[in-house]
Order: C-alpha cells, then sequence, then structure tokens
C-alpha cells in the first residue's frame, strides 16, 4: 500500500506509542561488566585510554563489585594482571592467582554475582602471545610459532584452577583450534560439567584491542596475532569457527569486536540457537569515550543507540565497560 494510505509517522507520533512498537529493549540483565585486578594493595588506578574504567587490587575490589550488584548487573568478566610472568603463563593456573583470588573473594561476597573468567595466557606469559611459543631468532629478530596443540594443555589448566575458584562461567578467548572441547572434557574430568563455556568463537585480529593491551599489559612482545586470531575481512570463516565450538559443546557463542562486526553479528544469530555475547571491546569504549570527553557527542545517547544496535543485530547479551553508566541511564539518572 502506498501513500497517503500508509503514514509510518502515526506509530511515531508520541513517547508512548513508541514505547509500544519497540521492537528492541535494552535491559540491565544484558549486561556483563569487565574488571581489571591487579597484585599489589591499594592500586585504584585509571587505565589512561579506557577513562572510567581501574585497576584494582584485592584490597579496593570490593567497592567496584558493591556497586556493579548495586546497579543490578548480573556478571562481571575478570582479567588479571599478575606480579611475574613467564614462557608458559604459570600465573594463569596458579591456585592462588589474581583471577583465582579475585573470584574467590567476589563469590564470598556476593554468591549471586556471576563471575566470568577469561580463560587465556596472554596477561600471564612474557612473550603476551595467548598460548605457548617456539622461537628462534634470525639476524637478532625473534620469531615464533604459537604451538596449538601444547597450548591446549595449559588452556585446560588454567579453566579448571578458576572453576575451583569458584567461576561460574568460562569464557576462553585463545582462538586455538580445538580449545572447547580440551577445556570441556579437562572440566568434566575435574568434576566441573556443569559450568558452561562461553566461547570466544568468532574473535578477530583487531586493531581495536589496542587500549586492552595497555590496562592487561598483554601486547605481543614480537609478531602479531593474526596466526590465530580471525581475519577481519571474513565473515563465513566465522561460520565454521562458531561450527566447530558448537559441535566441540561450547554453550554460548560470541562474537568480537561488536561495532565493526555487527554483520556477523547477525549472520551467527540466524545459523545458531545458542546464546550469543557481543564483545563491545575496549577501542571501541576508548573511542566514546574520547569524542565525549572533547563535547563532539552526546555519550549517554550514543552508548544507548550503540549497545540497542548490537540487540538488535542479534545479540543476546553484551560485554561492555559501558555496562554500569548505561544501567544509571537505563534507570534516567
Ligand atoms: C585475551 C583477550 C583480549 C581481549 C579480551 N581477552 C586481548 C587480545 O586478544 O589481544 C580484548 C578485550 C578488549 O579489547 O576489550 N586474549
Amino acid at each position: 500500500m502506498a501513500f497517503p494510505i500508509v503514514r509510518h509517522r502515526r506509530l511515531r507520533a508520541s513517547a508512548g506509542i513508541r514505547g509500544m512498537v519497540r521492537e528492541t529493549v535494552l535491559n540491565p540483565l544484558d549486561l556483563i561488566q569487565p574488571i581489571f585486578v591487579t597484585y599489589g594493595t591499594g592500586i585504584k588506578r585509571e587505565i589512561a585510554s579506557m577513562p572510567g574504567v581501574y585497576h584494582f587490587s584485592l584490597d579496593t575490589l570490593k567497592e567496584e563489585v558493591d556497586e556493579i550488584v548495586s546497579l543490578g548487573i548480573p556478571a562481571v568478566l575478570l582479567f588479571g594482571i599478575p606480579e611475574t610472568k613467564d614462557a608458559v603463563g604459570s600465573s594463569g593456573f596458579d591456585e592462588n592467582g589474581i583471577v583465582q583470588e579475585a573470584t574467590r573473594l567476589i563469590k564470598e561476597w556476593y554468591p549471586e554475582l556471576l563471575v566470568v573468567a577469561d580463560t587465556c595466557l596472554c596477561e600471564f606469559t612474557d612473550h603476551g602471545h595467548c598460548g605457548m611459543v617456539h622461537t628462534h631468532t634470525v639476524d637478532g629478530i625473534v620469531h615464533g610459532d604459537v604451538m596449538n596443540d601444547a597450548s591446549l594443555e595449559l588452556l585446560t589448566r588454567t579453566a579448571v584452577s578458576q572453576a575451583k575458584a569458584g567461576a561460574d562461567i568460562i569464557a576462553p578467548s585463545n582462538m586455538m583450534d580445538g580449545f572447547v572441547q580440551a577445556i570441556r572434557a579437562g572440566l568434566d574430568e575435574a568434576g566441573f560439567e556443569h559450568v558452561p563455556i562461553m566461547s570466544y568463537s568468532v574473535k578477530y585480529a583487531s586493531a581495536f584491542y589496542g587500549p586492552f593491551r595497555e590496562a592487561a599489559d598483554s601486547a605481543p612482545q614480537f609478531g602479531d596475532r593474526k596466526t590465530y586470531q580471525m581475519d577481519p575481512a571474513n565473515v563465513r570463516e566465522a561460520i565454521r569457527e562458531a561450527e566447530s565450538d558448537v559441535l566441540e559443546g561450547a554453550d554460548m557463542l560470541m562474537v568480537k569486536p561488536a561495532l565493526a562486526y555487527m554483520d556477523v553479528i547477525r549472520v551467527i544469530r540466524e545459523q545458531f540457537d545458542l546464546p550469543l555475547v557481543a564483545y563491545n571491546v575496549s577501542g571501541e569504549y576508548s573511542m566514546v569515550k574520547a569524542a565525549a570527553q572533547q563535547g563532539w557527542i552526546n555519550e549517554k545517547a550514543i552508548v544507548l543507540e550503540l549497545l540497542t544496535g548490537l540487540k538488535r543485530a542479534g545479540a543476546d547479551t553484551i560485554i561492555t565497560y559501558h555496562s554500569k553508566d548505561a544501567v544509571r541511564w537505563l534507570r534516567g539518572e
């Protein structure tokens, strides 16, 4: 039917009617707030490239967690900055590692708050890669291969130690082939068959992780992550990655980053029926914060529009550094 019978503006005429026909509604229950926990004491240090995001030591962490809980955010994603790093990332699977300690504390304070543990080695290895590397030096330049199968054992140990500490969800972000299967088998064997795996299934080798690598002190010391993270140009490959994770037993899928990859979110939503997580990453956050600090954009409106866009694209859950602010704004504060 054509104009004048169809008048689209009828359904936009008032806030009430716009609310009634709104297709996508952002809910605090959709959000996961990342937290960076560091060794040391008395630390609450803002991350320069991520205004509003801090490093917390274990003794200052409670204040942050209290706030997250009081806002009604159901889950946190934990990243750790360990005191010592080595070639295999042993502080990542140490029973008394920073992530394990933080997990125990948070679960003691708030048994209902979901702790999602990021399972990777890059924060714990001295070379900053997400797995074990085999290096060789040519003309003074270090080259390295990230070894897939050898890394799986370390990642599995990391996941099991996180579950032992009380993590509710294991979120492996390392992009080794077969990681879901290996970690599932390890968790089951250790008696954690009830702990779900939120797989970073579709993770691109992205420049948007820049600020995170400052936050987590995890920049690779040589080379890059392009031999294990995906080429930003590919979407059919995203389907293959997600498919193998489903076959290996993943409980939830993820697309990361989010904003430059909304088409990928849509495709994964349409092809798979597992819950889908979008990770609105550090660089995406930094761009919004920088423009807002300049007074060039309306931060509140932009953030709510972006997060609503991710849900509309097909995400069920969103990991975002904006979570706390978004909830305050949703509440009308
Ligand atoms: C660990 C990991 C990274 C991020 C989450 N887990 C960094 C990377 O892969 O380099 C990035 C998160 C962000 O940018 O906010 N592998």
